[in-house]
């Protein structure tokens, strides 16, 4: 069975190849009929245990785009509230018929239990795991960088890397699923990737990834990054934790914001990146997360091509995304 549940599974060539069909799959989303019949026929269970809109609309517009048919659950509302686990809600999906399954889940490994502990014989993919990875949104990043870094932000020549770009990404990096997937990604396709975070935010362990580390916001700047990737603070998981991560939401901004001062300071390439929902005014104001630099809203439209071909290369294709 062949599963998208980390990019850390995903060799250079396979990486590429989503990349390159996800490429494919925009140009045709320029033309007037967008819908594809290369899934008619299949059934695409969209699973979230976690709220999301961003992933969870791009993965039901990608399958809907490949004439799949879409059943969407949310956990909210469902027999999880009344005790079901992971495996009898897994099973009843399976009974209703699907070809594949999304799932997010607030629990890190969820998407790996669900596709290898032998409940259900379907392609799984991992649209967010707790703090452990978000494929998907390491591959849409990577397509939007790859565009801008190449060819100015037009689409990529098939094959090309990221090779020599500087990749810094800002924020809570502790709880961050998408910093975890993005360091994996880029650093396999050449950048080198500089993770910036007050100590408290940084992982215990951060050591052995392939990056560089700073807590210096303002020393990663002044290296010229063709990149700046602003995370998300995630508060619903630090109140969880019981807070304490840094001394007020203004001591925050003063040191890890991308404010007007920093976005100012910013090189002419670089781009501004975020995976959203956005928090204005304390990891970006909206002054860079509007500009002309602000490659956000590019995020989210090259997320349904990513999705599209992640679904095509596990569902319809003979080479699969792991051949
Ligand atoms: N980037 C991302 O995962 O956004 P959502 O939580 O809205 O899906």
């Amino acid at each position: 069975m062949k599963h998208l549940i980390s990019i850390e599974d995903l060799s250079l060539e396979e990486a590429l190849r989503l990349l390159d069909v996800a490429e494919a799959m925009a140009a045709t989303q320029s033309r007037a009929v967008k819908k594809l019949p290369t899934l008619r026929g299949k059934t695409v269970i969209n699973l979230f245990f976690e709220d999301s809109t961003r992933t969870r609309l791009s993965f039901e517009a990608a399958a809907k785009r490949l004439s799949a048919d879409v059943i969407n659950f949310s956990a909210k509302g469902s027999s999880v509230s009344k005790g079901e686990s992971l495996k009898d809600t897994a099973l009843t999906l399976q009974a209703m018929g699907a070809d594949a399954v999304v799932v997010r889940h607030r629990s890190s490994g969820a998407a790996h239990r669900l596709a290898h502990a032998g409940w259900i014989k379907l392609p799984v993919l991992n649209a967010g795991d707790g703090t452990h990875q978000h494929p998907t949104q390491a591959l849409l990043d990577a397509m939007t960088l790859r565009r801008h870094y190449t060819n100015e932000g037009r689409p990529a020549e098939p094959g090309s890397t990221l090779e020599g770009a500087h990749v810094v990404i800002v924020g809570d990096i502790l709880h961050s699923r998408v910093a975890r997937s993005n360091v994996d990604l880029m650093s396999m396709l050449g950048a080198r990737v500089t993770l910036v975070a007050p100590p408290t935010l940084m992982p215990v362990g951060v050591e052995g990834w392939p990056c560089d580390v700073t807590y210096d916001f303002d020393e990663a700047l002044a290296q010229g990054p063709d990149a700046v990737i602003m995370l998300r603070v995630q508060r619903e998981r630090m109140s969880a934790a019981g807070g304490g991560y840094f001394p007020s939401p203004a001591e925050y901004h003063h040191s890890y914001a991308l404010d007007i001062d920093r976005f100012e300071r910013l090189n002419k390439r670089a781009v501004i990146m975020h995976p959203g929902p956005l928090n204005r005014g304390l990891e970006i104001c909206a002054q860079a997360a509007d500009s002309s630099r602000s490659v956000i809203v590019e995020q989210v439209n090259n997320g349904v091509s990513v999705r599209m071909a992640a679904l095509y290369l596990l569902l319809a294709s003979k080479e699969s995304i792991h051949e």
